[in-house]
């Protein structure tokens, strides 16, 4: 350690430079952020996570590198859903999942299982039969998997987007439970009560999460309540909430952080995971989700700087809110760099904006504006 008093040490100066030596170069310039300062900035408050795919994760891509700096958990984007584990009945393919944990764990870096059972990735056979059959086969299906993963994964979303109400199909009126092919097979939503049941006694150790998205929205968020409170009724085991934050350059901030709040004022011990954080460019009409008709226009492949600036304000005002929530335990964004989120292709495709870290896998704004508070936006 050098104090700065400089009191009279036998210090040898250092020799000139021969004359005619040029120069040391200066630094590299460089736009990279110091190793680790995501993880770090956060590392008394909540884990911050990314999802990433294994394709992405082997080939050694700057996402990849980014991921193994920046992050201190990852969400296999598809590796762990049930058409990717279970295409076919009767069988069990762990191999993609198994390389991606293995990679993470090996990088130092958690694991959120995602997920169980969601509507979109659940093949055909596994809802034929009667109520019974579904329920064993569920049953069978988390009990392995869960089994498969114990120690490398201990969080689960078990269920993912049950909830009533779609905004965008206008089913208010029909009650707290999303009218699935899951839903509809069973013909209530006892398969909820199945599926949280069975994980708990296959791994009692696991924390199990309902993640849902648009739970900033306080119509639908009252559906989310009901049916954790029926679970509460029910004696029906849950750990927490997941909001997923798919959220746009609209979003008002507090909006996001009230769902939180209501959860917390439910007062069921339950914590609260982000689990699939962007901030989308493009704030469409319904119709663009449901049948891509009156999309907005394609940016380009220049983000405008005011939109970066909006992006970054609205996620300092979300990771502030964040920290002074103690039931936030874990922060995790939907893709690492630009490039890599669904939302390039969903609901149409388009040049997209929603992460950290641009194409060339700079930081954004929106990254230094969570990690240096001295950042001016
Ligand atoms: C998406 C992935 O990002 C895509 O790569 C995949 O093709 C489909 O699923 N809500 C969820 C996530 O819960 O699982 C979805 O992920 C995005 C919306």
């Amino acid at each position: 350690m050098s104090g700065c008093g400089g009191g009279g040490g036998a210090t040898t100066p250092a020799a000139p430079p021969p004359v005619g030596t040029p120069p040391p170069p200066p630094p590299p310039v460089s736009n990279a952020p110091a190793t680790g300062l995501l993880r770090d900035t956060f590392r008394n408050n909540f884990q911050v996570g990314t999802a990433i795919t294994n394709a992405n994760a082997q080939s050694s891509s700057a996402s990849a590198d980014l991921a193994v700096d920046q992050f201190g958990m990852i969400t296999p984007e598809y590796e762990l859903k049930l058409n990717n584990i279970a295409p076919n009945e009767g069988s069990l393919d762990f191999a993609e999942a198994d390389d991606l944990v293995d990679w993470a764990i090996g990088n130092n870096m958690t694991v959120r299982g995602h997920a169980l059972v969601w509507h979109a990735a659940t093949p055909d056979y596994f809802l034929q039969g009667s109520p019974a059959d579904i329920r064993l086969r569920l049953e069978d299906y988390i009990a392995a998997v869960m089994d498969h993963f114990r120690g490398r994964i201990t969080i689960w979303d078990v269920a993912n987007e049950v909830v009533s109400v779609d905004l965008y199909r206008g089913d208010e009126g029909i009650g707290p439970d999303r009218r699935s092919n899951w839903f509809e097979a069973v013909g209530n939503a006892d398969y909820l009560d199945w599926a949280f049941r069975a994980a708990r006694a296959a791994d009692p150790t696991a924390q199990l999460f309902l993640s849902e998205y648009e739970t900033e929205n306080a119509f639908k968020r009252r559906w989310v309540i009901e049916i954790l409170q029926r679970f509460a009724d029910r004696g029906v085991p849950i750990d927490g909430v997941g909001h997923q934050f798919h959220l746009n350059l609209d979003t008002d901030p507090a909006l996001a952080l009230a769902a939180i709040d209501d959860v917390d004022n439910q007062f069921m011990g339950l914590v609260n995971h982000i689990t699939e954080l962007d901030l989308s460019f493009y704030r469409d009409p319904g119709t663009c989700w449901e049948s891509e008709t009156n999309c907005i226009a394609d940016i380009g492949p220049t983000a405008p700087d005011g939109m970066l600036a909006t992006q970054a304000q609205i996620l300092r005002d979300l990771f502030t809110g964040f920290v002074q929530r103690s039931s936030v335990d874990v922060v995790n964004f939907w893709g690492v760099k630009d490039d890599d989120s669904w939302l390039n292709d969903v609901p149409v495709e388009r040049y997209n904006y929603p992460l950290l870290f641009d194409r060339g896998g700079d930081p954004k704004p929106a990254f230094l504006a969570i990690t240096d508070p001295s950042y001016v936006i």
